[in-house]
């Protein structure tokens, strides 16, 4: 890729929608792999223990994916900022919602409130099984890690709310990715619309489902 392409805004925002793409895949894989563990608890363990240590996910796809999230936030700070310098009058000013809606306008709050969330999420399960896989080579039950964690009413309030964000966020970013790569169709513009909507709400409904299931299983024994 040449320098000037990056350099260039529009070439940022193509490389910031990409990463976008590629972390819509990566939660749609996420939660069906989360999903099996509401239906088996060995299947949540056997395919955690093939992610944990295949090597190509090891060695590739999971720097891949972390280098993604880092990208993703500084470019999107980095364009936000760059935004509101080039608005002459602030949105306060000017009607915001007959400019934009509220989700649009705040990328950058939902955005920061699922990293939080990300940050402790990595304490509560990626900081463990790294600690498990390389240094006490220790077996891990995954599905008792996350059991143990959703089991806390504190962590499943903090996780819902932080999904709702996701939620929010992927309301704009998911049509606002398509639209910086240019496609921009009055015939597949509105559809991609609703496909966003509907990805915006059922992808969080499902890891809402999921932490809400583990938790109403800690009143089952
Ligand atoms: C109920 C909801 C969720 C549960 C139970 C859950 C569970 C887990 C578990 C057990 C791991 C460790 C996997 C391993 O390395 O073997 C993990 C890793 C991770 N999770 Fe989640 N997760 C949830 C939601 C999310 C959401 C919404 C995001 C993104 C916004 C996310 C992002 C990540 C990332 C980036 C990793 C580290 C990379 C990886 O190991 O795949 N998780 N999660």
């Amino acid at each position: 890729m040449s320098k000037g392409f990056s350099n260039s805004s529009v070439g940022r925002k193509i490389l910031m929608a990409l990463s976008g793409f590629f972390l819509l895949i990566f939660l749609v894989q996420h939660l069906v792999i989360n999903l099996i563990s509401v239906v088996s608890a060995d299947g949540f363990n056997e395919v955690s223990e093939f992610f944990g240590t295949n090597p190509v996910i090891q060695y590739l796809l999971q720097p891949v994916l972390f280098f993604g999230i880092i990208f993703h936030l500084i470019m999107g700070m980095y364009l936000d900022v760059k935004n509101k310098a080039a608005r002459p009058i602030k949105y306060a000013m000017n009607k915001p919602s007959e400019n934009a809606s509220w989700v649009s306008r705040n990328m950058i709050i939902t955005g920061v409130m699922v990293l939080l969330f990300l940050a402790l999420h990595m304490v509560h399960f990626f900081f463990p099984t790294i600690n498990a896989h390389y240094i006490t080579h220790e077996h891990l039950d995954s599905f008792e890690m996350v059991a143990s964690k959703m089991a806390n009413p504190v962590y499943i309030g903090i996780y819902v709310a932080a999904f709702v964000f996701l939620g929010l966020h992927l309301m704009h970013g998911f049509q606002s990715a398509f639209q910086s790569v240019g496609v921009n169709h009055p015939k597949y513009s509105p559809i991609i619309k609703k496909l966003g909507t509907a990805y915006a709400i059922i992808v969080p409904l499902g890891y809402i489902f999921v932490a809400v299931y583990h938790y109403a299983c800690s009143f089952c024994s």
